[in-house]
């Protein structure tokens, strides 16, 4: 055989033998075999030494194209196997990342902290912040800075748990949502954007009353904002919080000391044969107070008047939770009721997702 044919030989015995190794141990191995340092080509490359120049130009490029030859063929076939073994992995490996659903007799969500949820829920993409205030509050957050001075006659209604006074100033135990106005005002610049749920109180108890319930306060201030924005801002929510998409909303003119104009609102219902269905059937319900707020309450914070102005709005969240779920009662929320609250409790798991309803 001469040089050249045993060249050949070594080539293709050579790529046969890459080409049907069947694991990258073999792989490694053919690998030294051939380029290694003790491999046949570099033993060959030796010899080159004592070859005749115009020889050793030949054999040199010669063998350094098989090198190369081997040196592709080896990488292909290490890719193939690489595949083939991470294949094999995934088709054996199995971890499961799945967590058995854990018990769910145990423990429910109140319908008051359910509903709060989705109401901060549906607010939040509409890009308001929640904002919190203490249940103890002073007279002046409650009722003078919201235009309710001490004489003034719309503070009978709601008259509530006057508490012990605080050096000089009395204190009271909130009797809505609307002190937060206040405190977001003094302490922010606008634009505001918050929405504010918490407790109330009250001096009230019969089947829609409780000394205790749950507001939620909405507040916007800009440059620009008016009444249209109020109005779509109401709709857009309780849409989304009823599920309803063609709720109808209704604003009753309606005073409130702290918004001017002011308006009250309902939403579309029908009242037959005693059965409250929620939508567009010609009957109203009142849910929400709601108005411009007011210039002076604004100047009361510090806000000017003439460069700002926005809405604000509160409702009840137990009536909302109600009328959404079915409750009848407004005092069983808080009679700490097993059995109720196993009725109308929430698990975790199958929570109505708001989210979903409120970006359609
Ligand atoms: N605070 C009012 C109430 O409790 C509701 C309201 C809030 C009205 C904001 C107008 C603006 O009845």
């Amino acid at each position: 055989m001469s040089q050249d044919q045993e060249l050949q030989k070594l080539k293709t015995d050579m790529l046969g033998a890459i080409e049907s190794a069947p694991d990258s141990a073999a792989l490694e191995s053919l690998r030294t075999q051939a380029l290694g340092k003790k491999g046949k080509l570099t033993e060959m490359m030796k010899s080159l030494g004592k070859m005749e120049a115009q020889a050793r130009k030949e054999m040199g490029a010669r063998l350094n194209e098989i090198k190369t030859v081997l040196a592709k063929a080896i990488e292909a076939r290490g890719r193939v196997l690489g595949a083939a073994a991470l294949n094999e992995k995934l088709l054996h490996e199995h971890i499961d990342v799945t967590l058995s659903v854990r018990p769910q007799d145990q423990g429910r969500i109140h319908p008051i902290t359910q509903t709060t949820d989705e109401i901060v829920t549906i607010f939040a993409s509409m890009g308001f912040k929640v904002a919190k205030g203490p249940e103890i509050e002073t007279d002046w957050n409650n009722f003078t800075a919201l235009n309710l001075p001490p004489d003034h006659p719309a503070r009978q209604m709601q008259d509530t748990f006057y508490m012990p006074q605080k050096g000089d100033e009395p204190t009271v135990l909130r009797t809505h949502t609307s002190p937060v106005q206040i405190r977001t005002m003094m302490n922010q610049k606008p634009p505001i954007r918050i929405i504010a749920p918490g407790r109330t109180y009250r001096c009230d108890y019969d089947m829609t009353h409780t000394p205790m319930f749950h507001q939620f306060e909405g507040l916007v201030i800009d440059e620009k904002t008016n009444m249209g924005h109020l109005k779509g801002c109401l709709l857009d929510f309780m849409r989304a919080f009823f599920g309803i998409d063609d709720l109808p909303l209704r604003f009753r003119p309606s005073y409130f000391p702290f918004t001017e104009p002011s308006a009250e609102v309902d939403i579309g219902c029908s009242r037959k044969d005693g059965k409250l269905t929620l939508g567009n059937h010609g009957n109203w319900l009142e849910v929400a107070g709601c108005g411009m707020v007011n210039a002076k309450v604004l100047k009361n914070c510090g806000i000017d008047p003439d460069k700002y102005q926005g809405f604000a709005f509160g409702t009840g969240i137990e009536r909302l939770a109600m009328l959404k779920y079915g409750i009848p009662d407004l005092r069983t929320f808080f009679e700490a009721d097993m059995r109720w609250l196993k009725h109308y409790g929430f698990v975790p798991l199958d929570i109505p997702n708001p989210a979903l309803t409120a970006a359609d």
